[in-house]
């Protein structure tokens, strides 16, 4: 009955002009998409951290519970660097305006004076946003990863005692997050969206994973895709991965498909056997949620998102309006913005302070557990383990 009524209201005509219009709209992305692909391909040389310039962080909140982790970020970080920000080799930043408020007021993900502020930074550690879904304001996250040219999101996930040692290279850039919001309606009866790969995208990735392998003395790089179903963008994918992988000839590349992956992780009896994964952009977000709630939950889990310019540090989890709601907001675990801020230290090569951060943390989360954040009212303030970790921190 319904698609009955639909049909009545359309015509051969109507039909024709909505295709026609589509096919602007997909030959407008195409060009938009070949153009971003002839840029990389002509990058500049890489950001070196190590040439004695100054190295300004920008520290944005964010939404939701964001201001809560962030907080505690921000007082390790200037604890960590307190000699540095002394002699003007480490500046740090506040940046404002990245609410959903000022957002929404602009009607842009990440506002023109907010961009511009993040570009004159070198590094960011960012709190999480909030993305309204549907409507048209598109995720900061995104737009930021984009705009910076983010393409390496980096997330490692360890259970030692199960011998689970993880490191996730998810592609950031490309993918369904290319062109999610500019997908094709064609009325209120048929959507298309577009998932896009790219060579230099991909290799740009690939390289990255494999090259961390072969410095980290791993042996074994998880190519993640399905390529069976999607077999142009994920066949390309999963091509040039191997092609890179050939230049790495110690290294064994495994080809797997993303559903008999997520399988895996959680099995017992395969998962301790993977070591780095390399995945397009929605099966690495997809699996890095899976993987960190493996090792305790997303609260556990820091992310980086790098390119050759620009990096910034996160959370792996989201605002938690739901916490914020339930007026838990203070019980927030700061666990994951803290591993972010531990890799945006070995990023800007203070590999010293880091593995300080790295040796206190496992002592608050692992040997003590004095004070133990469960992210609900019968655990300790997301507070309570800033303070406990920063006299970790000084006691060593
Ligand atoms: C992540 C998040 C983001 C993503 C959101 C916040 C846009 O889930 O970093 O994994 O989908 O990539
Ligand atoms: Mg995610």
């Amino acid at each position: 009955m319904i698609e009955e009524l639909k049909k009545e209201t359309r015509t051969p005509e109507a039909d024709e002009e909505k295709i026609c219009g589509a096919v602007k709209h997909f030959e407008a992305l195409l060009r938009e998409q070949l153009k971003r692909r002839d840029d990389m391909a002509s990058a500049r040389p890489p950001r070196n951290f190590r040439d004695g310039r100054p190295v300004t962080i920008g520290v944005i909140d964010g939404d939701g519970i964001g201001p809560i982790i962030m907080r505690e970020a921000e007082r390790v970080l200037r604890f960590l660097l307190r000699d540095e920000m002394n002699a003007g080799t480490v500046i740090l930043r506040r940046i404002e305006g990245l609410t959903l408020e000022n957002r929404t007021a602009k009607g842009q993900a990440v506002p023109d004076d907010v961009l511009a502020a993040v570009k004159a930074c070198d590094v960011l550690l960012k709190g999480p946003t909030t993305t309204p879904k549907g409507g048209t304001l598109e995720s900061a996250n995104v737009v930021l990863r984009r705009s910076l040219d983010l393409f390496a999101n980096v997330r490692p996930v360890v259970v030692p005692e199960e011998g689970v040692d993880w490191i996730f290279f998810r592609e950031n850039t490309e993918g369904e997050y290319a062109l999610g919001s500019r997908g094709i309606a064609f009325d209120d009866i048929l959507t298309a969206d577009f998932k896009v790969t790219t060579d230099t995208g991909t290799r740009r990735i690939a390289r990255a994973a494999f090259e961390y392998a072969r410095q980290n003395g791993k042996k074994n790089v998880a190519i993640v895709t399905k390529a069976n179903i999607l077999k142009k963008t994920d066949g390309m994918f999963s091509r040039i991965a191997h092609e890179v992988a050939s230049q790495y000839p110690e290294i064994e590349a495994e080809d797997w498909y993303v559903d008999i992956m997520a399988a895996n992780l959680v099995n017992p009896a395969v998962r301790s056997k993977f070591q780095v994964f390399l995945l397009p952009n929605l099966y690495g977000d997809i699996l890095t949620d899976e993987a960190a709630q493996i090792q305790g939950g997303v609260g556990t889990a820091g992310s980086s998102n790098t390119g050759d310019h620009y990096a910034m540090f996160e959370a792996i989890h989201g605002s938690a309006p739901r916490k914020i709601a339930a007026g838990e907001g203070a019980y927030a675990n700061p666990a994951s913005i803290l591993r972010a801020t531990e890799m945006l230290l070995r990023h800007i090569g203070r590999i010293a302070e880091a593995d300080h951060l790295n040796r206190a943390m496992n002592v608050c989360l692992e040997e003590e557990r004095r004070v133990v954040v469960t992210g609900h009212a019968d655990g300790a303030t997301c507070e309570a383990f800033g303070d406990y970790l920063l006299e970790k921190l000084a006691a060593e």
